[in-house]
């Protein structure tokens, strides 16, 4: 039996090792246990359940599945809460809240004695906040999801948040939908525990982390409601027992070939934008650089395969049926270094190598017949934009990706919102609408707002899709023909922040760029007049930590003292 490490660990705050290690089994049988089981490897459960988290409402079951694995593999589970964000229920934003998650995941693995935990998440923000907090802590670390809920029906048309909640919301505002049945489908939309069923961030996270080696391959796509979920945490208990024993840290994992891996595989998913911020986010607590040209070339070489909303039209469960990530990473296979080592403690070729043989399906493409072969997200430079931004061109409308138009230019998301549907705004078809000061700082908290609606007139029109941006985020679930992430944003200076209503915009993304054909001396005068910077001054509390020390989109929006020396980039 291996002996615990995790009882002795960090116990120089009481000067007297042995007296601590007498204190600590004081307290810790108190809580029942006998000296027998205290003589093991102890394994930490990050518990983010919550009353407010449907999305990991099946936590509950996975915790006590997973200590189930633990025990048989003579370990000792021990569960312990950090907090749980959910994205409906997350003001401002949940990405205001994901460093916070982060540093708690990370200060109680740290301060608590374990010899390897594992995370348990799901919704959005959850996955890569753990695993932030995790790679920084250092502990031997495995990854579980809640799982995708289920789709559900109305009226024989399947449905799943939140692609559907939009679309159908719209149908209801346009008068197609009455109460009842708006009331109906309000019932549908998320039937299940679970996180969102749809490509949206928190499955694009679950892909993405499994394809980084975190978690047990096949564990990202299997429905939360299902037997298979349990037996998924039981087999993670068990694994994460070994993976204390074989020190097998975070680090080994995450390396620079990892996280290229892991991009291709949201590229090819065809996921969400988000998942950008994140990857970049986790990198960066490894010392990692993700340069946002370098994900440029991969999306170059990399064809949408995944036929799931919101840029196709399946859902996780049918995934899952079609034999989950899996069969996706063969197809890219010749893409992918198959060399990383994984949890399991085999590589990622290996563990391909271990699962079960293809059969016929229809949800994920072959290579060479892909949905998408452009490449699903572009990243975009010039004078609007010196540090990047971002364009998911497989959701945008094919005729808009080379554009020049007039800008309209809104002054933040309140500005938006009194405004957008005014019938005496100045507006047309061809326009650019521009949202500035809704940025990592702006807003705070960096909004999905990327999404402007289309002008009401417009819509009534028939306009189903203009060029649109900001630096702002965008759901997932969303689509148009979007540029995000502008960088610098507005409210620290940067261009985007210089717009006026009239100047001309040029989108060129086949030349990936981004201009405000605006002379350099008038923009320097409009420069000269814009309101300071936000920072924390005058404010306490989180808020003013968050002010002073977030980073911007392209290093992920992490807080900038939580990144260590960025020493490596990915290949
Ligand atoms: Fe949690 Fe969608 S709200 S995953
Ligand atoms: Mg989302």
């Amino acid at each position: 039996m291996t002996k615990s490490v995790g009882m002795r660990r960090n116990l120089a705050g009481y000067g007297d090792a042995g007296f601590s290690v007498f204190l600590r089994k004081a307290f810790i049988k108190a809580l029942g246990y006998t000296d027998d089981a205290l003589d093991r490897p102890i394994i930490g459960i990050v518990d983010t359940d919550s009353g407010y988290n449907a999305c990991h409402r099946n936590l509950p079951d996975l915790i006590e599945a997973a200590s189930r694995g633990v025990m048989l593999a003579g370990g000792i589970p021990i569960p312990f809460p950090v907090i749980s964000i959910q994205e409906s229920f997350a003001h401002p934003t949940s990405m205001y809240l994901r460093n916070l998650m982060a540093m708690d995941v990370e200060e109680m693995i740290r301060a608590q004695p374990m010899d390897a935990v594992i995370l348990l998440g799901g919704c959005d923000k959850t996955v890569p906040a753990l695993i932030m907090g995790a790679a920084s802590a250092g502990v031997p670390a495995i990854l579980l999801v809640s799982g995708p809920m289920l789709a559900g029906s109305w009226r024989g048309e399947r449905l799943g948040a939140c692609t559907d909640c939009r679309r159908f919301w719209g149908r209801y505002r346009a008068g197609e939908l009455t109460e009842q049945q708006i009331a109906e489908v309000n019932s549908e939309l998320a039937p299940t525990v679970g996180f969102c069923g749809v490509m949206g961030t928190a499955s694009t996270m679950a892909l993405a982390t499994e394809a980084l080696g975190m978690m047990l391959p096949g564990g990202a796509c299997v429905p939360a409601v299902h037997g298979e979920r349990r037996r998924l945490a039981e087999l993670t208990g068990t694994r994460a027992v070994a993976m204390a024993a074989e020190r097998l840290t975070p680090d080994q994992i995450l390396t620079p070939a990892a996280f290229t891996n892991a991009l291709r595989t949201v590229l090819a998913a065809g996921g969400s934008t988000n998942a950008l911020i994140h990857l970049a986010a986790m990198a960066g607590r490894l010392g990692i650089g993700i340069d946002l040209d370098g994900i440029d070339r991969i999306a170059r070489e990399t064809p949408v395969l995944i036929d799931l909303k919101p840029t196709g039209q399946g859902y996780m469960e049918d995934l899952y049926h079609a034999g989950g990530l899996v069969p996706m990473l063969r197809e890219i296979a010749p893409l992918l270094d198959l060399s990383c080592l994984t949890v399991t403690g085999r590589t990622l070729g290996e563990n391909l190598d271990a699962a079960p043989p293809p059969f016929p399906q229809s949800v994920i493409r072959p290579f060479a017949d892909p949905i998408f072969s452009g490449g699903a997200m572009a990243v975009l430079r010039g004078n609007l934009a010196p540090h990047g931004a971002i364009i998911k061109q497989a959701a945008a409308t094919p005729s808009l990706l080379q554009h020049t138009g007039r800008a309209v230019v809104f002054k933040s998301l309140a500005d938006l919102a009194a405004r957008i549907d005014d019938p005496a705004l100045d507006v047309t078809p061809d326009d650019v609408l521009v949202m500035q000061n809704a940025g990592p700082k702006g807003a705070p908290g960096m909004p999905e707002a990327g999404y402007i609606p289309i002008p009401k007139k417009l819509l009534q029109q028939g306009v189903k899709d203009m060029v649109r941006i900001s630096d702002a985020r965008m759901s997932g679930t969303a689509f148009g023909t979007i540029v995000l992430h502008v960088s610098p944003e507005s409210a620290i200076g940067g261009p985007l922040g210089l717009v006026r209503d009239g100047d001309t915009i040029r989108l060129d993304t086949a030349g990936r760029t981004l201009s405000l054909e605006v002379d350099d001396a008038t923009l320097a005068a409009r420069a000269a007049e814009q309101p300071p910077a936000p920072t924390g001054e005058g404010r306490r509390g989180y808020a003013k930590l968050y002010l002073d020390t977030v980073t911007q989109a392209e290093r992920g929006c992490d807080f900038d003292f939580a990144i260590p020396p960025i020493t490596r980039t990915i290949p």
